[in-house]
């Protein structure tokens, strides 16, 4: 996908904007030169059908250009409502199967012009929104057509090309493709995505955006005497990986931030087998992990001024004849100790020793963990929002306003102390689980035993990480790629957390 900026539309199909009082959004010039055309257009934005609608996108077929696409930017007030209105855009534009668009839009330049900054959002709604999955859809039809889906393959912007514009648009398609390389990771098969799959993308991503790659393997975690990870691996025959990806900002003296996402290639619950219907699902469950990968990406080629490390513990949970069983004890890379009694909380063990290790290898000023962790997430806030515990209010603020700013909606949930007799171990420090009661919550502070005292927070995707049907920029079905543009958007506005 390229975005291209031209001065007269030259595409056959054609994108038009309105505002909510009906107006035409587009430049005098254009007006002038079209003038029957918006005439017609003026006629249709008053029709009913098209002013109720107004998240919607209208197709009128006109002889010149063939098809015009004409869009509500709906209610500022409603928040998120510009990237919502992109993303319908960009889902329509993907069933409609074109290949190519010139989209009309005011002169925005010199900023601050009202619609400035809403060129960016509505440009990252539009990319989001074309999102696809295909990769395993063959080409061949019975009638022997070739029935590849199409792509959009160029936007052509007709806007006067500036420095400012350009860089915005720059940051939309960066926020966008790695959303979309996250979403592409979350879907694949399991088959097609083990531990080892991650390490080549990260592998190809640290290239890309000049990242530090290195991995902790198998042999290097038991001389590290990581026992909670190597617990979970040794049920499957697929090497587990913890892999590190590092970015430095040139800034002396700059913060650094530690991101832990949990990256299970395939969780079959272990001894403590999942029913199975549903359990194919269960390939996503390195949606956290893959979130940190993607704003590893972002960060690395929009560079922050502040340190960041990402740590990926990836693992299959797989009940085989070594598997880790009810009622094992292990210990973890900090020496606490912990019994398993379900082996399907498998993503708090894998994430306790990244999370030791980082915190004491790296000693960052903050920590996030990112995790599909737990059921009782999706039972408390459905496929909308993440939850969030932090122990700490200045990174609270943070993760609030970047989840504002990018739309992937967050909720906080409490972290008291009061929850943590749950989890108290009987013959060990610790148990994996604590009950069906505030499954969340024991999930998160079960977590906090392995930050050292460091400003944490912990945000669950369970819910929202697959399946969130109800985020316009989001796809219908599998994955979201949420987190992902939340983390980098924290990284980027970073105002700092020691006192
Ligand atoms: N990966 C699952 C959590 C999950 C459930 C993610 C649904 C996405 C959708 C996790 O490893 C798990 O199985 N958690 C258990 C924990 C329980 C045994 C304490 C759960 O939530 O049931
Ligand atoms: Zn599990
Ligand atoms: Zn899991």
């Amino acid at each position: 996908m390229r975005i291209q900026f031209e001065k007269k539309a030259t595409s056959e199909n054609l994108l038009v904007f309105f505002d909510e009082n009906g107006e035409l959004l587009v430049s005098k010039q254009w007006q002038k030169n079209n003038q029957e055309l918006c005439q017609r257009l003026r006629f249709y934005i008053k029709l009913p059908e098209i002013k109720l609608k107004q998240k919607s996108v209208h197709v009128l077929f006109e002889s010149k250009p063939t098809r015009i696409l004409l869009a509500c930017l709906g209610e500022k007030s409603e928040e998120n409502s510009l990237r919502s209105v992109g993303g319908i855009i960009g889902k329509k534009l993907t069933s409609m199967r074109l290949e190519e668009i010139s989209i009309l839009f005011p002169t925005v330049t010199p900023s601050p012009h009202p619609l400035f900054d809403e060129l960016e959002i509505l440009m990252e709604g539009i990319l989001l929104g074309l999102y696809q999955y295909s990769e395993f859809k063959s080409s061949i039809s019975d009638n022997g057509e070739d029935e590849n889906p199409k792509e959009m393959k160029l936007i052509r912007l007709v806007l006067k090309e500036d420095a400012q514009i350009k860089q915005k648009t720059n940051q939309a398609m960066i926020f966008a493709e790695s959303t979309n390389l996250v979403r592409d990771w979350g879907n694949k098969p399991g088959n097609h995505f083990t531990p080892t799959h991650f390490m080549e993308q990260c592998q190809i991503l640290a290239k890309e955006a000049n990242l530090k790659f290195s991995f902790i393997d198998e042999n290097k975690m038991l001389s590290l005497k990581m026992g909670c990870f190597l617990g979970v691996t040794q049920g499957s025959a697929e090497p587990g990986f913890i892999h590190i990806l590092e970015y430095k900002t040139s800034q002396k003296k700059a913060e650094t931030l530690l991101l832990v996402g949990k990256g299970l290639t395939f969780d079959s619950g272990g001894i403590s087998l999942k029913p199975a219907e549903k359990m194919n699902e269960m390939k996503h469950d390195m949606c956290g992990g893959a979130a940190v990968l993607g704003a590893m990406r972002i960060i690395g080629l929009l560079k922050p001024q502040i340190n960041v490390i990402g740590m990926i513990p990836a693992s299959e949970n797989l009940p085989g004849g070594k598997a880790v069983k009810p009622g094992d004890v292990l210990t973890a890379f900090n020496g606490k100790t912990v019994e398993v009694q379900n082996t399907d909380a498998e993503g708090r063990l894998i994430l306790a020793d990244a999370l030791a290790y980082g915190t004491d290898k790296y000693k960052p000023d903050a920590v996030i963990d990112i995790a599909t962790l737990t059921g009782a997430c999706l039972v408390a806030l459905g496929s909308y929002h993440a939850g969030m515990i932090c122990d700490n209010e200045t990174l609270k603020k943070q993760i609030s306003e970047a989840a504002k700013d990018t739309g992937d909606p967050v909720w906080e949930m409490p972290g008291n102390k009061v929850y943590e007799k749950q989890i108290e171990g009987t013959i060990s420090d610790l148990k994996n689980v604590g009950g069906r009661e505030a499954g969340m919550i024991t999930a998160g502070l079960f977590l906090k035993n392995f930050v050292n005292k460091i400003p944490w927070s912990h945000l669950d995707i369970a819910g929202i990480a697959w399946d969130a049907e109800r985020i316009d920029y989001y796809p219908l079905k599998g994955a979201t790629g949420v987190g992902t543009r939340l983390l980098a958007s924290l990284a980027l506005n970073w105002s700092g957390i020691k006192p």
